[in-house]
């Protein structure tokens, strides 16, 4: 998987995991904008890249700053030509229950994660049209996925990034722009005592950057959801079970045969056809081979078009063999 002669800028690789992005991408032939708020840590991991053999500018510029995230899209244009990829990769916590919260934290989270992600696409967009080919990644979490203690702040701009991913995705596909999200997990400065020395030992970020690879080369998929963490590496879905028509009344019995839960039958319950039974949705993923086989447009779209497989941004991919 090659990036030879393509242009990448990833945000907040100053350190972490954008570090490790940038040098990943280098390391496949992309020229890397490495971005942070400190020029310092920005220069110093575009001198890793240069120390390496690649290509790297470093860039002092906050995502929130529209001028400056502006002047980044303009220089990074101005010297190369292009922009191909984008990876949204800057982020900070503020971390607190709820109920400890305050407001002020609360914006601050959404507006680095989510409005600083919406500022760089939106700077990119444009040239990425142009051109009829960009690549966008959002970093999303398990937090957003899932929920986490003390992340609502967090956990509410990581899902929205994917909302982000998906109508940018539909927006994009007839200029060949592809948008996907990447959930990591990895040894950072921001997991640092939040997890277990025996997992941060387990967790370099350099072994996220391969599903960021799969995630940015010229067939990658898009509405994609990877999780990647230790080396391991799964597609997550926004998912819908097959549901049923209940008519102006709904019927007990076409329901019961169709071996819903109790929730899901009229009557039940919720109202009607408005529960996912787990374990219907648990049914509908297994029917998802993992994503290790190769991934293609047509597979991907005759995986979609199946009857009862109807989950948007199902994929696979290879993150061996094809280097
Ligand atoms: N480490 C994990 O396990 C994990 C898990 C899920 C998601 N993530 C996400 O991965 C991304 C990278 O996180 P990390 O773990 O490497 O953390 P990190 O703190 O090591 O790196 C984040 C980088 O973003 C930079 N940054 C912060 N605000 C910025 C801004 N306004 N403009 C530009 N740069 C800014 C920081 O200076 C820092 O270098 C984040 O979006 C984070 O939410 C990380």
């Amino acid at each position: 998987m090659s990036l030879q002669g393509r242009i990448a800028i990833v945000t907040g690789s100053g350190g972490g995991l954008g570090r490790a992005h940038a040098l990943y991408l280098a390391s496949r032939g992309a020229k890397v904008v490495v971005n942070d708020l400190s020029l310092e840590a920005a220069a110093k991991v575009a001198a890793e890249v240069a120390a390496a053999g690649g290509d790297a500018i470093a860039v002092a510029a906050s995502v929130t700053d529209e001028a400056g995230v502006a002047a980044m899209v303009e220089r990074t244009l101005a010297e190369w030509g292009r922009v191909d990829i984008l990876v949204n990769n800057a982020g900070i916590l503020r971390d607190k229950s709820f109920a400890k919260m305050t407001m002020d934290d609360f914006r601050l989270v959404v507006d680095v994660h989510l409005i600083g992600a919406a500022i760089c696409c939106k700077a990119v967009w444009e040239p990425m049209r142009a051109q009829g080919y960009g690549r966008i990644v959002m970093t999303t979490s398990s937090s957003g996925l899932y929920g986490n203690f003390g992340q609502a702040n967090y956990g509410a701009a990581k899902m929205a990034l994917v909302g982000l991913m998906q109508t940018l995705a539909i927006e994009g596909a007839k200029h060949n722009i592809r948008v996907n999200s990447l959930a990591p997990t990895a040894a950072t400065g921001m997991t640092e005592g939040v997890l277990s020395e025996e997992s941060l030992r387990r967790l370099d970020p350099a072994l996220v950057s391969p599903g960021l690879l799969a995630l940015v080369v010229e067939d990658a998929p898009t509405r994609a959801i990877l999780c990647a963490g230790a080396g391991n590496f799964a597609a997550a879905h926004v998912t819908l079970t097959d549901g049923f028509y209940a008519g102006a009344g709904g019927r007990r019995r076409r329901a019961r045969s169709r071996g819903l839960g109790r929730g899901d039958r009229p009557g039940g319950r919720d109202r009607p056809g408005l529960r996912l039974h787990p374990g219907r949705a648990r049914a509908g993923q297994g029917r998802f081979r993992p994503p290790m086989a190769s991934w293609s447009p047509a597979a991907a779209r005759a995986q979609e078009n199946a009857p009862g497989r109807g989950v948007p941004g199902a994929f696979q991919f290879s993150l061996d063999g094809r280097a």
